[in-house]
C-alpha cells in the first residue's frame, strides 16, 4: 500500500488530495494544525468505509517551527517504512514580516526551512519506496537570483513579493539536493494554472483579502479540479526534476551556479536551525 504524506492536508488543495488518495485506497498522513478540520475531512472521505479511517493519520505540526518540523520527521521515521509521495502544500500567507517564538522569520521557515527538513529528513523513507515523488506547490519560475544569501530572513527591506520569490527559488533548488539524495526521485515544483478557491489561510492585508473573497468565487478553480495534475504526478512519477503550472510543463529555471546555490542553502539551514 502506498503511503502519501500531505502537509497542509487539512484544507484547500492539500485536503482535496487527502480525500482523493483515501478514496483510492492509499494510506494518507495528513499534516496540519487543526484536528477538527481533519475530523471533518475524514468523515467526508471515509463516508462509512472503516478501512479509510484505518488508513488515515493526522499528525499535528506547526511547520513555522523548525523544532516541530524536526519532531514530525522523527515521528514519520519511527512509524512508517516508506513514503511514496510527499506533497508539500502547507500555506499561511503573511504580507508583513513576522518573527516566531523561535526567533526566525515565519514565512521563511514555513515555506522553505520546514520543506528542507522534511525532504532531507525523509530521504531514507523516500528511497525505500518503489517510485518516490515529491510535489512541492511552491510555484516555479522565480528568477534565478531571487535569493538574498546575505539576509535569508529578510531583516532589511522585507516585502511580500521578495519573500515569496525567494522561497519559490529556494524550493526549486531544493530539488537539486533532493534528487541527489534519492536517486530515481521525481521532484516536481508545481503551481496551479490560475487562482484556486481554497482556504487562503493567512494574515492578509485588506487588498489581498478582498481580492481572494471577490475573485475566488468568480474565477477560482475548485481545489478538487486544480489538483488533478498532482494526482497524475503521484500515480505516474517521472524521475528527475520538473516544473509545472497546472498540467503545463515549464522549462526549469537554470542559474549560473545552481549546485553551489543549493549547497549554500543547505549549509545555511544546518547552521541557522541546528538540531536540538
Ligand atoms: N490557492 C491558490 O490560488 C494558490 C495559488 C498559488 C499557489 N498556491 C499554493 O498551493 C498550496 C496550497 O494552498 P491552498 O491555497 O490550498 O492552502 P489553504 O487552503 O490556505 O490551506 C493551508 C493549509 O496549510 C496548513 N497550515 C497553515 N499554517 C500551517 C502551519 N504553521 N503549520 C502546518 N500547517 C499549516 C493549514 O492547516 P491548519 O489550518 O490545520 O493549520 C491548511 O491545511 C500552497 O503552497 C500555496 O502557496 C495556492
Amino acid at each position: 500500500m502506498r503511503t502519501i504524506v500531505v502537509t497542509g492536508g487539512t484544507d484547500g488543495m492539500g485536503a482535496a488530495l487527502a480525500r482523493h488518495f483515501l478514496k483510492a485506497g492509499d494510506r494518507v498522513v495528513v499534516i496540519g494544525r487543526s484536528r477538527a478540520k481533519f475530523d471533518a475531512l475524514l468523515a467526508a472521505a471515509a463516508d462509512g468505509d472503516p478501512s479509510a479511517t484505518a488508513r488515515a493519520e493526522f499528525a499535528a505540526a506547526d511547520l513555522s517551527s523548525a523544532a516541530d518540523s524536526r519532531r514530525l520527521v522523527k515521528h514519520l521515521r519511527t512509524h512508517y517504512e516508506h513514503v511514496d509521495a510527499l506533497v508539500l502544500a502547507a500555506s499561511f500567507i503573511r504580507q508583513r514580516r513576522h518573527v516566531t517564538s523561535e526567533g526566525h522569520e515565519a514565512s521563511w521557515v514555513l515555506f522553505f526551512v520546514s520543506k528542507y527538513l522534511l525532504v532531507t529528513g525523509l530521504a531514507g523513507l523516500l528511497r525505500a519506496a518503489g517510485r518516490p515523488v515529491v510535489v512541492n506547490t511552491a510555484v516555479p519560475g522565480a528568477r534565478a537570483d531571487a535569493i538574498d544569501f546575505g539576509d535569508l530572513e529578510l531583516t532589511r527591506g522585507y516585502t511580500f513579493a521578495k519573500s515569496n520569490a525567494q522561497q519559490r527559488r529556494a524550493n526549486e533548488l531544493l530539488g537539486v539536493l533532493a534528487t541527489r539524495g534519492v536517486p530515481g526521485l521525481a521532484y516536481v515544483t508545481w503551481g496551479p494554472a490560475r487562482l484556486v478557491r481554497s482556504g487562503f489561510a493567512g494574515d492578509l492585508g485588506k487588498g489581498m483579502k478582498t481580492a481572494a473573497a471577490v475573485l475566488g468565487p468568480l474565477v477560482g478553480q475548485r481545489p478538487d479540479d486544480a489538483v488533478r495534475p498532482i494526482i497524475g504526478f503521484v500515480d505516474a512519477p517521472s524521475p528527475g526534476r520538473s516544473a509545472y503550472r497546472g498540467a503545463r510543463k515549464l522549462p526549469l529555471t537554470v542559474g549560473t551556479d545552481d549546485e553551489r546555490d543549493a549547497a549554500r542553502l543547505a549549509e545555511a539551514v544546518e547552521n541557522d536551525f541546528p538540531d536540538g
